[in-house]
């Protein structure tokens, strides 16, 4: 098992009140596993993934990755494990606009260090397999919408992190470049053994998963 969730609870105070965003979650995932998060608007799906590598603290329950406990671990141990094995693409792509498609690629090796010279050559090796390596001096608003999302895709890659997670990677686009990303995320799901977690309300893209999880107000449920 790569990931594993064990009784997972997350309340957010509001008003007063407690909801709770997840309540008895529980889930494993094996390496190489292509994960699909699916539910109504409000079930907490991405409440899901942003805390189980601690972007939002769990309230209780366990987190285990890679045999290890990460939910009781600090913020700057959660940070290391972030940068070094985690690759996440958020709805909004989240490109810096004054940077370059390849500096943005950079950024995640610019964290861990890499040399300059190793940078530059690992996101070229990683925007020609994505299909952009005649596009890496342009700036994100001189790009389409598809191509932005595989710059994002780019960069959540390029440092070879185990696991993805994906927020709704092809909302908003058309459904030829909703098909053309859901096959690049199955190619370096297959080719690289990536974990994949994405969230998603499209039925086709849920189709690309191998482990299903639906939740409902919370809780997991049988889809
Ligand atoms: N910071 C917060 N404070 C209070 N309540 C919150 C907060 N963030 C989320 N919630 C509540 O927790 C629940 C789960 O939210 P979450 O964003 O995980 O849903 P979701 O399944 O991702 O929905 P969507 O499909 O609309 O993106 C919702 O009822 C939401 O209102
Ligand atoms: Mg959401």
């Amino acid at each position: 098992m790569i990931l594993q969730g064990e009784n997972i609870l997350k309340q957010y105070q509001h008003n007063g009140g407690l909801i709770n965003a997840l309540d008895s979650v529980s889930f494993s995932v094996k390496k190489g596993d292509f994960v699909t998060v699916t539910g109504p608007s409000g079930s907490g799906k991405s409440t899901l993934l942003l805390s189980l590598f601690g972007l939002i603290r769990l309230t209780s329950g366990n987190i285990i990755f890679d045999g290890k406990r990460i939910d009781n671990i600090n913020d700057r141990k959660l940070t290391e494990i972030r940068k070094k094995s985690v690759g996440y693409i958020l709805q909004s792509f989240a490109l810096i606009p004054y940077l370059t498609t390849i500096q943005n690629v950079m950024i995640p090796l610019a964290l861990e260090k890499v040399p300059k010279k190793e940078q530059y050559k690992r996101a070229s090796e990683i925007l020609d397999y994505v299909g952009l390596a005649d596009r890496t001096d342009h700036l994100p608003r001189e790009l389409s919408v598809g191509q932005q999302q595989r710059v994002a895709i780019a960069r959540s890659i390029v440092h070879r992190p185990q696991i993805i997670m994906a927020d709704e990677p092809t909302g908003n686009l058309d459904p030829a470049l909703s098909l053309e990303i859901l096959e690049f995320l199955r190619k370096i799901n297959q080719e690289n053994k990536i974990t994949i977690i994405m969230v998603t309300h499209s039925p086709v893209a849920a189709g690309y998963g191998t482990m299903k999880l639906h939740l409902n107000e919370g809780k997991i449920v049988n889809s």
